[in-house]
């Protein structure tokens, strides 16, 4: 495995490839990272993946300064993995230059997510958009978990015409299903147990509207109570039409719900897809 964080010596590396499969992360790596890359490993000879802490996608008051930096374990599990380039490249070789020219996200981008982490998606889509420029991939792999994430990747694709295919990754989860995160290692002990909560509000959404249940307001108020009551300040709980992310109608047949809530200093998302 090759671990390159200069962009013109990836370029010339990447140049005699003629499959490229692309995992963009911010390190921290988990099991969840390393399904990406098997996933990539399916689709293309050389598999690429990035660690690169993105400024630009956090907020002043968010985590960026403590954001987990675990390059050596990182390089270790890609490996093992048999990822075959790492590019970690440093702020300077990424934004040399201010990066005050962005991509305006599409409307979706305002809500979830973006209402409660303004900007975030003008970042996530900046830096990826660059990324994908640097590493020219034929498939780039994204997580379910940030489904938000995943669609607005589809869109960049799709209306900015760029050469490559989007596949999405199913979310991997520890045995009692909280869905893994860099975030995760910020809980407390305490914290670590209650953090499968949302997992199960979630779960108790998606039971409701398999046996027939269609009244989402109320579906999403009790989660959201039953979070509240326990300690959680909750962001967001949705059911949203799966392809295009608007608000879910009674006659749509395949739909996600999405949840972020706050445990303590820890903001946690997850997401669960239902069809009826
Ligand atoms: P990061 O949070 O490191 O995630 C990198 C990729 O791993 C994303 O596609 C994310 O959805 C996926 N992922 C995270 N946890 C997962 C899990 N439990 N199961 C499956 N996939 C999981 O997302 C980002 O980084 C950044 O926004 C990035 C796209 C790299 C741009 O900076």
């Amino acid at each position: 495995m090759e671990i390159i964080t200069e962009i013109s010596s990836l370029r010339r590396r990447l140049q005699r490839e003629s499959s490229i499969a692309f995992v963009p992360t911010m390190g921290g790596l988990h099991e969840g990272h390393l399904s990406l890359i098997r996933i990539a490993q399916r689709n293309a000879k050389c598999v690429v993946a990035s660690i690169f802490v993105n400024r630009l996608q956090f907020a002043p008051t968010e985590d960026f300064d403590r954001y987990p930096r675990t390059l050596a374990d990182d390089c270790e599990l890609l490996k093992n993995q048999g990822t075959n380039v790492v590019f970690s490249p440093d702020e300077k070789s990424l934004y040399p230059v201010r990066q005050d020219f962005m991509l305006e996200p599409p409307p979706v981008a305002n809500m979830l997510e973006g209402e409660f982490r303004p900007g975030f998606f003008r970042g996530v889509a900046t830096v990826v958009l660059k990324l994908f420029n640097i590493v020219q991939p034929h498939v780039a792999i994204f997580g379910k978990k940030d489904y938000q994430q995943l669609h607005i990747m589809r869109e960049l694709v799709r209306q900015f015409n760029l050469p490559l295919e989007i596949i999405a990754g199913e979310t991997i989860r520890t045995s009692d299903n909280l869905a893994l995160s860099s975030r995760n290692r910020y809980l407390s002990n305490e914290e670590r147990i209650e953090a499968v909560r949302l997992y199960r509000v979630l779960s108790q959404i998606k039971w409701e509207i398999e046996n027939g249940n269609r009244n989402s307001h109320a579906l999403r108020q009790n989660a959201k109570e039953e979070l509240d009551a326990h300690g959680w300040k909750t962001d967001y709980i949705a059911v949203l039409q799966r392809d295009t992310l608007v608000p879910a109608q009674e006659d749509d047949g395949d739909m996600v719900i999405l949840g972020a809530a706050r445990l303590g200093k820890t903001r946690l998302i997850d997401s669960l897809e239902v069809s009826i």
